[in-house]
C-alpha cells in the first residue's frame, strides 16, 4: 500500500498585528479578559491588497521549495478555506494562477476550522489510490473580512494567515499518514456560522459576519476532539504515550488544554501558538506545523497527532509518522 507523507511545508502571515489593546479601543473588552478566556495576545490582519489566494500562494511557494518541486510538477491543489476570495472560482484556482502550476487540478474544501484536516484526508486518499502523484494542500483564511468588529464575543478570537504542505508518496516504509477519523453534525450548524460571502469588493460583504454561541461551541469542541482522538487511537492501536507531538487546531488555549487533559497528554507534547495568531481556522494547523518544523520540534519517526473542530459542525483527527524534510534555510 502506498504511504503518503508530507514532503514540504510553509506558511505566511500578514504583517499587520492587532493586539488585545487595539481591541480594547474597538469593543468593551480588556487584555486580561481575552488572555484569561482564550490565551490570545495578538492576531494578524490582512491588508486590503491581501486575500486568501495571495497569502495561500506565498505559503504554497515555501512548501514547494522545501519539497524541492517546481510548480509545473504539482498534480492537485486543494485549498481549505471558509473565507475564499469570492464565491467562485475556487481559491485553489486563484493560487494555481499565482504560483503558475498549469498541470494541477484545483478545488476548495470548506469544512471551516477542520478544513485543513479534511483536505489532508482527500489529498492523501487520492494519492494512495494513484489518481494523482502529489498534492499541494493549503489552508488560507482572511477571516478579518467576516468579522463583526462590534461583536466582542467573536472579534477577539480570529486572525488571518495561511499554511501549506506538499503530499507525496514515500518510499520510506512506515512513514507518512497513518490514519484518520472525522465526524460531522449539521443539526448544530447554527452554533457557528457566517452570513454573506467573504467577497472583498461586493456590497454583500457588508452583511458578512460571524455568528457564534460561544459556550456551546466550546463544549462541542472539547468533547468532539477528545472522543474522535480516543477513537482514532483505539482504531490504530496507538497509546497516548506513543504520541510525540500533538498539533491541535489553534482555537483557544482553554479548549486545547481541556482536550489535552481529557486525553492525558502532557502539556509539553502539545504545540500552541494561539497567543500569536488567534484562530486562523483552516490555516492554523499548517501554520503551527511549519513553526514547529522551524523550531526543530519535529524529528524523523515522531508520531504526530492533529486534531481539529470547526463550524459545520465538523471535527477530525489525523495520525502521521513524520519523515524527512530538509530545512532549505540550512543548506
Ligand atoms: N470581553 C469582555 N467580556 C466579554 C467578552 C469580551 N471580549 N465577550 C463576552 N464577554 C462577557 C459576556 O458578555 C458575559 O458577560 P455577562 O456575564 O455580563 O453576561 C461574560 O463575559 C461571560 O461570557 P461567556 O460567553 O460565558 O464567556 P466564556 O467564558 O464562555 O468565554 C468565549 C467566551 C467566546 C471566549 C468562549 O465561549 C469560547 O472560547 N468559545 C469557543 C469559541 C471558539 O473557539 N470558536 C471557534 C471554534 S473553531
Amino acid at each position: 500500500m502506498t504511504q503518503v507523507a508530507i514532503s514540504g511545508l510553509g506558511s505566511y502571515v500578514p504583517e499587520k498585528i492587532l493586539t488585545n489593546f487595539d481591541l480594547e479601543k474597538l469593543v468593551d473588552t480588556s487584555n486580561e479578559w481575552i488572555i484569561e478566556r482564550t490565551g490570545i495576545l495578538e492576531r494578524r490582519i490582512a491588508s486590503s491588497l491581501e486575500s486568501s489566494s495571495s497569502m495561500g500562494s506565498l505559503a504554497a511557494k515555501d512548501a514547494l521549495e522545501t519539497a524541492k518541486l517546481v510548480p509545473e510538477e504539482i498534480d492537485l491543489i486543494i485549498t481549505a478555506t471558509c473565507s475564499p476570495d469570492g464565491m467562485f472560482p475556487s481559491t485553489a484556482n486563484r493560487i494555481q494562477a499565482l504560483i503558475n502550476a498549469p498541470n494541477a487540478v484545483c478545488f476548495d474544501i470548506n469544512s471551516a476550522c477542520n478544513g485543513f484536516l479534511s483536505s489532508l484526508m482527500v489529498g492523501s486518499t487520492l494519492i494512495k489510490s494513484e489518481h494523482y502523484k502529489n498534492a499541494l494542500i493549503i489552508g488560507s483564511e482572511t477571516l478579518s473580512r467576516l468579522i463583526d468588529w462590534t461583536d466582542r464575543n467573536t472579534c477577539i478570537l480570529f486572525g488571518d494567515g495561511a499554511g501549506a504542505v506538499v503530499l507525496e508518496p514515500t518510499s520510506e516504509e512506515n512513514y507518512g499518514l497513518t490514519d484518520f477519523l472525522f465526524g460531522s453534525d449539521g443539526n448544530n450548524a447554527d452554533l457557528l456560522y457566517a452570513t454573506g460571502p467573504a467577497t472583498g469588493e461586493s456590497d454583500l460583504q457588508k452583511e458578512a459576519k460571524i455568528i457564534m454561541d460561544g459556550q456551546s461551541v466550546y463544549r462541542h469542541a472539547v468533547s468532539t476532539m477528545t472522543s474522535i482522538t480516543k477513537d482514532l487511537l483505539i482504531k490504530t492501536n496507538t497509546s497516548i504515550s506513543d504520541i510525540d507531538l500533538c498539533i491541535p487546531h489553534q482555537a483557544n488555549s482553554r479548549i486545547i488544554n481541556a482536550v489535552a487533559k481529557n486525553l492525558s497528554l502532557e502539556n509539553d507534547k502539545v504545540y500552541t501558538n494561539v497567543d500569536q495568531f488567534g484562530n486562523t481556522s483552516a490555516a492554523s494547523i499548517p501554520i503551527a506545523l511549519t513553526q514547529a518544523f522551524y523550531d526543530k520540534m519535529l524529528e524523523k519517526g515522531n508520531n504526530l497527532l492533529f486534531t481539529a473542530f470547526g463550524a459545520g459542525l465538523n471535527w477530525g483527527s489525523v495520525l502521521l509518522n513524520w519523515g524527512t524534510i530538509k530545512n532549505p534555510k540550512e543548506q
